[in-house]
């Protein structure tokens, strides 16, 4: 039997992994007996189920996190965060949250005891600066913004974590998430979904950067896989590195504007309106878009098979199978 932690779980991310352990019931063979959602704001819409406990705190409280992860998981998957555009904005929140934080959260880990597998979020904000195209596996991190600092930062505790044999870590970097769900959020890439989620539901958005912008993304349905897939790979197939940046599709704003009137119709396409924002599209320029990833690949992670997979994925799982035509 296997008992699950995952902080972060009332976000985004965290409610669909949430909902898929429930369903699925097991991972990689063991049965789930019980999964804790733990957030410093109250889990909404997720399955009423006996399995399932819902623990509010704050993940910067090492007493909170003790008293959490002293219960001896066997499996963490470490989600909770505070997004890219507030640790911009507050330094403080940004350090307090996802560095002390996630130390909280290892070093609980370590005095549970119990060596638990965990699965650590990272994400491609993690590279910055002058970069290769495209960006290999061996890239040396070099951060552009306070949240990937801080990303980049707990990669190496997970590593280091996981080498003294306190806990079994990976580190995942995530692309972007496309399509999500519900309003547009802080992050700077929130246009990315806004301008096929909007259009989808009927409503005029504005795409704040010009039709060729790129972006490295994935659906909210293969993150899961890959979160759930990451946790089932043996320590020894993962090695001394930790860290692992996931397949994505590196596309253009055109690109998907294309993938989405053949998904639906032109009508669709045409309640996107193109005004270029420069404080949107300098941040948007400075992103790496490009990678190659044989490492996941090899590890059996997957991207998405195409844009039309990706949209055709948000149509199904939010919109039960329809649009606003
Ligand atoms: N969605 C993406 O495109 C994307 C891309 C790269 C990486 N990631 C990473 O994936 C993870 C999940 O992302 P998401 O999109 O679900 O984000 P989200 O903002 O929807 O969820 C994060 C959750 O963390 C919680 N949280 C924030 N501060 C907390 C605290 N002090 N204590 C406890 N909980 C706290 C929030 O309340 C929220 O529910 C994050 O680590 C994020 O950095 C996401």
């Amino acid at each position: 039997m296997m008992r699950v932690l995952v902080t972060g779980g009332a976000g985004f991310i965290g409610r669909k992994l949430i909902a898929r352990l429930l369903k699925d019931g097991q991972v990689g063979g063991t049965a789930i007996s019980k999964i804790t959602c733990f957030d410093v704001v109250a889990a909404q819409g997720l399955p009423a189920d006996e399995r399932l406990e819902i623990v509010t705190g704050d993940l910067s409280s090492p007493t909170q996190v003790g008293i959490l992860v002293g219960k001896g998981q066997d499996a963490i998957w470490h989600l909770a965060s505070a997004v890219s555009g507030e640790c911009e904005q507050d330094f403080d929140l940004g350090y307090r949250v996802n560095l002390t934080g996630t130390l909280n959260v290892l070093d609980a880990a370590r005095r549970a005891g119990n060596v638990p597998k965990m699965i650590f979020t990272s994400s491609v904000a993690a590279f910055g600066g002058p970069l290769p195209d495209p960006i290999p596996d061996s890239q040396i991190l070099t951060p552009q913004t306070s949240y990937g600092a801080q990303k980049a930062a707990c990669e190496l505790f997970v590593a280091d974590y996981s080498r003294k044999g306190m806990i079994d870590g990976r580190s995942l970097r995530l692309p972007t998430i496309v399509v999500r769900p519900g309003r547009p959020n802080a992050a700077a890439s929130s246009f990315a979904s806004s301008i096929v989620r909007e259009p989808l539901a009927g409503e005029q958005v504005v795409c704040p950067v010009a039709p060729e912008a790129k972006m490295y993304s994935l659906s909210p349905r293969r993150v899961v896989d890959a979160l759930i897939h990451a946790i089932t790979i043996p320590s020894e197939e993962i090695g001394q590195v930790r860290s692992l940046t996931l397949p994505g599709l590196t596309y253009s704003q055109a690109e998907m504007m294309a993938a989405l009137e053949r998904v639906t119709s032109k009508k669709v396409v045409d309640r996107v309106e193109w005004k270029a924002d420069p404080f949107v599209q300098k941040i948007v320029s400075g992103w790496p878009t490009t990678f190659t990833t044989p490492r996941a690949e090899k590890l059996g992670f997957e991207r998405d098979s195409s844009l039309e997979e990706m949209i055709q994925a948000h149509i199904d799982d939010e919109l039960g199978g329809s649009w606003a035509k």
